[in-house]
């Protein structure tokens, strides 16, 4: 006495039913991958383009098992629930190839379609541009710092002429060598191919640009790279995306009370000669022009990122906002005292050459060791050593 079992076992699908159904789930999936609002920034390259358009497919994908998924179990809750009093099992089903086959092949089919595509992305966004920027990126504990080269051809686009330069700045251009320039900020300018090549000159870091939707790691003693090219002028953050440190969060892009970009930002200007009157050609002049007065030159080198100071020191002078480090802010008064049997230049000096030999009470033995030579990693000259020195030696609180 079982009657109400035909409930169950007697309610057959037709084709028609399962191909509206399909149909009915596929376009949900379009729809919700089609009209959900974007939640990531704007699309600064043309990588971001590919990147987002890979992530739209799978959301249409995602969205359209979740409607298969969800349908199957709201027509299961409704059509084959209990009826009052009865307490029977449904009839036993064991074995349908149809059904296997089907849903082994729908899976396999979109994992190797997203196999394909993303790899297709993949290839476009790493492959190599033609008349690419090159810019050597380095990661260190906490801050970015971006080399530019001016070499020799460069020196009609800047509108300085042979003569004008300096023996020690000319022996630089023997045998097609060039002079490089470091700077807290990538800059380029619209669709231009840019490559990054990274590399870290302590633990592992990752450098990321959402806004261009890329992002590598910098592994120590390996140079990796990235490549992208923006197609909207504008700033862009960049981050460190992989945990360095008690200043790892310094290692991002942020904009200060009154509105000025600290730490590392992408600036892509509107063209390339908006580019190089406001960024390339002031900059390269500081190189091939240094000032003489060594504290006009320290300050000079350190305004202009070379070294990564900025992220970990207080100094009102030049705008930074570190907190990792000691306040720089009245070095000049501090320095004569700070440690027996130095003058404040050896203070100094010594602090940066041997950073851990005395710590600050209060601080971590954090700094890096800023190097004589140049086939260390943190190569500081004998020259920019003196000038930073006498710079800092003037920064007297009131
Ligand atoms: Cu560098 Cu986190």
């Amino acid at each position: 006495m079982n009657p109400s079992n035909t409930n169950r076992s007697g309610t057959s699908v037709s084709l028609v039913q399962i191909v509206i159904g399909g149909i009915l789930i596929i376009a949900g999936g379009f729809f919700i991958g089609t009209f959900t609002p974007n939640i990531v920034p704007v699309e600064g390259s043309a990588e971001a383009q590919q990147v987002d358009g890979l992530f739209r497919f799978m959301l249409v994908i995602g969205a359209a098992i979740f409607l298969l998924v969800n349908g199957v179990l709201a027509v299961s809750i409704i059509r084959f629930r209990a009826r009052a009093n009865d307490y029977s099992d449904g009839p036993p089903i064991q074995g349908n190839t149809t059904l296997e086959f089907v849903w082994t092949l729908i899976p396999a089919i979109i994992v190797t379609v997203l196999t394909l595509y993303a790899y297709s992305v993949w290839n476009n966004i790493t492959s190599v541009k033609p008349n690419e920027q090159v810019v050597d990126v380095t990661g260190q504990r906490f801050a970015w710092t971006f080399t530019y080269d001016v070499t020799e051809a460069d020196l009609g686009e800047i509108g300085v002429a042979r003569e004008q330069l300096s023996e020690d700045v000319t022996a630089s251009f023997a045998d097609g060598g060039a002079l490089t320039f470091n700077y807290p900020q990538l800059a380029t300018w619209v669709g231009k191919p840019v490559h990054v090549q990274l590399h870290t000159q302590d633990v592992n870091h990752a450098f990321w640009i959402p806004g261009m939707r890329i992002k590598q790691d910098l592994l120590a003693g390996r140079v990796t790279d990235i490549r992208f090219t923006p197609i909207e002028a504008g700033v862009y953050r960049i981050v460190c995306a992989e945990l360095c440190g008690s200043g790892h969060g310094d290692m991002a892009g942020t904009v200060d009370a009154n509105g000025n970009l600290r730490g590392a930002w992408l600036i892509v200007y509107e063209d390339e000669e908006t580019y190089m009157r406001e960024f390339y050609r002031p900059e390269a002049q500081n190189v091939l022009f240094p000032p003489e007065d060594p504290v006009a030159l320290g300050r000079q080198i350190l305004a202009a990122g070379s070294y990564p100071c900025a992220s970990c020191h207080v100094l009102s002078d030049l705008g930074w906002q570190g907190n990792v480090g000691p306040n720089l802010d009245d070095i000049g008064n501090r320095a004569e005292t700070r440690r027996g049997g130095f003058t404040a230049e050896e203070y100094l000096a010594n602090s940066i050459r041997h950073p851990g030999e005395y710590v600050v009470p209060g601080y971590g033995n954090l700094m890096p060791q800023f190097n004589p030579d140049p086939a260390q990693t943190n190569y500081m000259p004998d020259d920019h050593l003196n000038a930073i020195v006498a710079y800092l030696l003037t920064q007297q609180a009131g």
